[in-house]
């Protein structure tokens, strides 16, 4: 039987001769080829600042520390969304208050994180789920009346773009993860982009227990760093981004072609770009888990995506009286097909026929 994997990455010999320059160099921590990513991410999103961590958690730690988001403040958040963005406030002490996403998008909106605000919000975390960008004009517009910072979690939507410009170089700050399965890889790894010199001095700083000199540590911070080996991968995938998001793009057109009895994400005219990290389908909630068995059964690896952070085992103590039922749906409707960079057109036909013939 054919197996499609859930998201192959996409690995040439020029990602392996990097490798071994730099594994020959006789540098291997976060060092030069680390400077040389973040001046190319710099230069392919716009950003004035990028600074590449160990991985997206850091960075969006690092994101919140550097703000001075601290225990009295609230953090708007989606709970539709990968652990991690809640996490990563739990985890400086501050206070997320879960937004519930529209049912079209999978993404958060205006209204939706107006009737959370309160004196004691300080900052909206938004998320790119599954890649697609947000109303960024919009965010922005709502941070400035509030006096807000804005962060933008776009773990998944490297080389998306919003109104034709690229992610990541609008100005707030912004994260990217470049875990295996993410736009480009380096196996762990991620990065803050910001526009404001003080947050990426201090982001900076945080990577490296607050040092400001060399062993002179001006607050603390903690050992977010990466090393030069993972960007020296980075590098020659980056070199491949924007061929990595047009294959999914073809790969989406011919999901949406062939896909019989699902529905699919809608994408509002401000997204020039989806860059498609995650390819997620719709279905009846009472056959999913049985659908997805059956694609699991048959060779096709998926994933029912996230539970909303306010129904996982943990969170549900903090989070016991939210009723966020749009994310409650869509969680129980969703299944992410197979998507990544190493996906081929025969393994999409495969996903096609074997996911229609459920329905027959
Ligand atoms: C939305 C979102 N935020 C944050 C992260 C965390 O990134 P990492 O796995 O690199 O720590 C991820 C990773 O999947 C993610 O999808």
């Amino acid at each position: 039987m054919k197996k499609v994997f859930w998201s192959p990455p996409s690995l040439k010999i020029e990602d392996e001769n990097a490798l071994i320059r730099v594994v020959r160099s006789g540098w291997l921590s976060d060092g030069k080829e680390t400077k040389a990513f973040e001046k190319e991410i710099a230069d392919y999103t716009g950003a004035k600042h990028v600074v590449v961590v160990n991985n997206g958690t850091s960075a969006l730690l690092a994101a919140l520390l550097a703000q001075g988001i601290s225990k009295e403040d609230e953090v708007i958040v989606p709970s539709f969304t990968f652990i991690a963005s809640v996490n990563s406030i739990l985890a400086i002490g501050a206070k997320p208050v879960l937004v519930d996403c529209d049912l079209e998008t999978f993404n958060i909106t205006l209204e939706k994180i107006r009737e959370k605000l309160t004196e004691k919000t300080r900052a909206i975390m938004f998320v790119d789920v599954s890649g697609m960008p947000n109303d960024i004009d919009g965010f922005r517009q709502l941070a400035r009346e509030h006096n807000l910072f804005l962060i933008e979690d776009a773990a998944q939507a490297m080389g998306g773009e919003y109104k034709g410009r690229k992610i990541g170089g609008f100005g707030h700050t912004t994260i990217f993860s470049f875990h295996m399965a993410k736009l480009i890889t380096t196996v762990e790894g991620g990065c803050v982009l910001t526009d404001d010199d003080e947050i990426a001095r201090k982001v900076r700083m945080l990577k490296n227990h607050g040092m400001q000199a060399k062993y002179d540590y001006g607050f603390l911070g903690l050992n977010f760093k990466t090393t030069d080996i993972q960007s020296a991968l980075g590098r020659t995938q980056l070199k491949r981004l924007d061929y990595f998001v047009e294959k999914r793009n073809k790969l989406v057109e011919k999901y949406k072609k062939g896909l019989k009895n699902c529905r699919f994400q809608e994408i509002p005219d401000y997204v020039t770009k989806h860059p498609y990290m995650l390819f997620g389908v719709l279905v009846d909630s009472g056959i999913r888990d049985d659908l997805n068995k059956y694609l699991n059964n048959n060779g096709v690896d998926t994933r029912i995506c996230w539970l909303p952070a306010h129904q996982q085992e943990y969170h549900k103590t903090i989070f016991s009286n939210e009723n966020l039922p749009n994310s409650e749906k869509i969680a129980q409707e969703i299944i992410n097909l197979p998507m990544g960079n190493g996906l081929t057109e025969e393994d999409v036909d495969y996903v096609i026929n074997t996911f229609n013939k459920y329905f027959l």
